[in-house]
C-alpha cells in the first residue's frame, strides 16, 4: 500500500556539517537481481534501504530465492525452483524490474515478464533489450501485457542504438551464461554499470571492457556466489552538495566516490562554489553569490539526467539567466511548473527550460511527481520563504534513504508528516 506521507520544509536555515552517503539505488537493484544467475549464495553490502530495494526482494522471493536483509546487508540464496514469470503488481511499480528478463533468459532459456507501463518521466519503452535478445537467438511475443521470451542465449555482436543503462545491465547479464562471445558496441558507462560488472566478474563472469563503450563478454557455463559492496549512491551525493549550494552551506559528505560525480562538481565549481575532495569524502562551501550555468544533460560521464531536476531548484533561485537541455528523457520537466508556483521563472519549450533566477521563493503545497523531481521540491522549500508542504513523498521514498533525517542533521527545518 502507497503511504501518503508529506515533508513540511520551513526554509531558510544554512546547512552545515557531515553525512554519510548511501548505497546506490541503481546499483544495488541490477547487482540484487544477477542473484538469479546462480544457485550459489550472493552477499550484497551498502544496500540502501528503499522502498524500490524492497521491491526487488519482493520479486526476487516471487521468483524462487529467500532474501535476508540486515543492516545494509542482503543475502540471497536459493530456496525453491527457478520460476520465469515477473508479475505484473511488482513490474508496475519498478520499471527497473525489466532487467529480471537477461537473467531468467541465461538460466531458464525463458522469461515471462510484464510489460511495465507507462511512467511520469516519459515513454521509456523496452525495445533496445528485445532486440538485443533477439539477436542473440530468442523469440520475442508479446500475450496479455506479458513479454514471453524463449529461445537458447548464443553470444553475437549487439549495436545498441544508444547506451541505454538498463539494456545494457540486461545485456551483460543475459551473455555472462550465454553460449560464445558477446560483442556490445554503444553500452552505457556509467558506474553502475562497472559496478555489476564487478559482482558477475567476482562471481566468475568473464567480462572486458566494463565502463567503455565496447564490453566483451565471453559466456562461461555457471557462475558461482560472491560478496560484493555496492558503490555510493551519486546522486544523493549530488542532490546533498546542491543542497549545500542553495542554503549557503558547508557540507561534508561521507563514504563517497568523487570520481563518479566529475560532471556535477565542474559545475558547482563554474557557479561559484567551493568543492573539495579526498579519495572518498567530498565538501561544498558557499563562499560566494553563485553565477547561472547552463547544462545538457548527457549519458556519463555527462551531466545526468537523474540531476536535472535539483539543478533546475538551484538555477531558480541564482540570478541571471541559464538554460537546461534535456536530451535523455522526453518528458522530465514536471517539476518545473511545481517551482514556478513558489515564484521561480521557467520557460519550458520541448527539451529545454529557460530559467531567470530569482532572488527568493515562496513556500506552498507542492506535488511530487517522480523521484528526481521530489528531490527539487524540497531543496527549493529549503530556501523559500514560509513553509513549503510537499505531497506524495512515497515518490522520494522510492530512491532517498532517510532523506528528511539527514537533512534535519545538517540543521534543515523539515519534518514528516504521515497520513
Ligand atoms: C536508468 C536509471 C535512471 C536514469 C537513466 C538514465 C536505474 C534503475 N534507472 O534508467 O535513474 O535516469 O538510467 O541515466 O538504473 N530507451 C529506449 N528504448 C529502450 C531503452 C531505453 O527508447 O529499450 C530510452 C529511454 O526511453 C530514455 C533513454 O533511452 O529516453 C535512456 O534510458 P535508459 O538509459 O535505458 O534508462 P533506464 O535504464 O530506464
Amino acid at each position: 500500500m502507497i503511504r501518503l506521507d508529506s515533508f513540511v520544509v520551513k526554509g531558510g536555515k544554512r546547512l552545515a556539517g557531515a553525512v554519510r552517503v548511501s548505497g546506490s539505488k541503481n546499483a544495488a537493484l541490477p547487482c540484487l537481481f544477477a542473484t538469479l544467475l546462480t544457485d550459489h549464495e550472493v552477499v550484497l553490502d551498502n544496500v540502501p534501504d528503499l522502498q524500490d530495494i524492497r521491491t526487488a526482494v519482493r520479486l526476487l522471493e516471487r521468483l524462487g530465492k529467500r532474501v535476508t536483509v540486515r543492516l545494509g546487508r542482503v543475502t540471497v540464496c536459493k530456496k525453491g525452483v527457478l520460476k520465469e514469470r515477473a508479475p505484473y503488481d511488482l513490474v508496475r511499480r519498478m520499471r527497473a524490474s525489466a532487467v529480471v528478463m537477461g537473467p531468467l533468459l541465461a538460466r531458464l532459456g525463458k522469461a515471462d515478464v510484464s510489460l511495465p507501463g507507462g511512467c511520469a518521466i516519459g515513454a521509456r519503452p523496452i525495445n533496445f533489450h528485445l532486440k538485443a535478445f533477439e539477436s542473440m537467438g530468442v523469440k520475442i511475443s508479446v500475450q496479455e501485457g506479458y513479454i514471453l521470451a524463449q529461445g537458447r542465449l548464443k553470444g553475437c555482436r549487439v549495436k545498441l542504438p544508444f547506451a541505454s543503462v538498463g539494456a545494457t545491465e540486461n545485456i551483460l547479464m543475459a551473455a555472462s551464461l550465454a553460449q560464445g562471445r558477446t560483442v556490445l558496441d554503444n553500452a552505457a558507462r556509467e558506474p553502475e554499470i562497472t559496478d555489476l560488472a564487478r559482482l558477475l566478474t567476482a562471481m566468475g563472469a568473464r567480462i572486458h571492457g566494463a565502463g567503455t563503450a565496447r564490453i566483451v563478454i565471453e559466456g562461461v557455463k555457471t557462475l558461482a556466489g560472491a560478496h560484493h559492496r555496492v558503490i555510493p549512491d551519486r546522486i544523493e551525493a549530488g542532490t546533498l552538495l546542491i543542497a549545500a549550494a542553495m542554503t549557503r552551506g558547508k557540507v561534508k559528505l561521507t563514504d563517497i566516490d568523487p570520481s563518479h560525480l566529475g560532471a556535477v562538481i565542474e559545475a558547482l565549481r563554474r557557479a561559484g562554489l567551493n568543492v573539495s575532495h579526498s579519495s572518498n569524502t567530498l565538501e561544498a562551501a558557499w563562499v560566494r553569490s553563485l553565477k547561472p550555468v547552463s547544462i545538457k544533460t548527457r549519458v556519463y560521464p555527462g551531466f545526468p539526467t537523474d540531476m536535472q531536476a535539483q539543478w533546475m531548484a538551484l538555477m531558480a533561485v541564482t540570478p541571471g539567466r541559464s538554460v537546461i537541455q534535456e536530451d535523455i528523457f522526453e518528458n522530465r520537466f514536471l517539476h518545473a511548473q511545481e517551482l514556478v508556483r513558489m515564484g521561480a521563472r521557467i520557460d519550458v519549450r520541448g527539451a529545454r527550460a529557460v530559467i531567470e533566477g530569482v532572488p527568493r521563493l515562496s513556500g506552498c503545497p507542492l506535488m511530487v511527481s517522480d523521484l528526481r523531481a521530489g528531490a527539487a521540491l524540497v531543496l527549493a522549500g529549503l530556501v523559500a520563504r514560509g513553509q513549503t508542504r510537499v505531497l506524495r513523498v512515497y515518490h522520494l521514498d522510492r530512491g532517498y534513504e532517510r532523506l528528511e533525517k539527514k537533512l534535519r542533521f545538517l540543521g534543515a527545518n523539515m519534518r514528516r508528516v504521515p497520513q
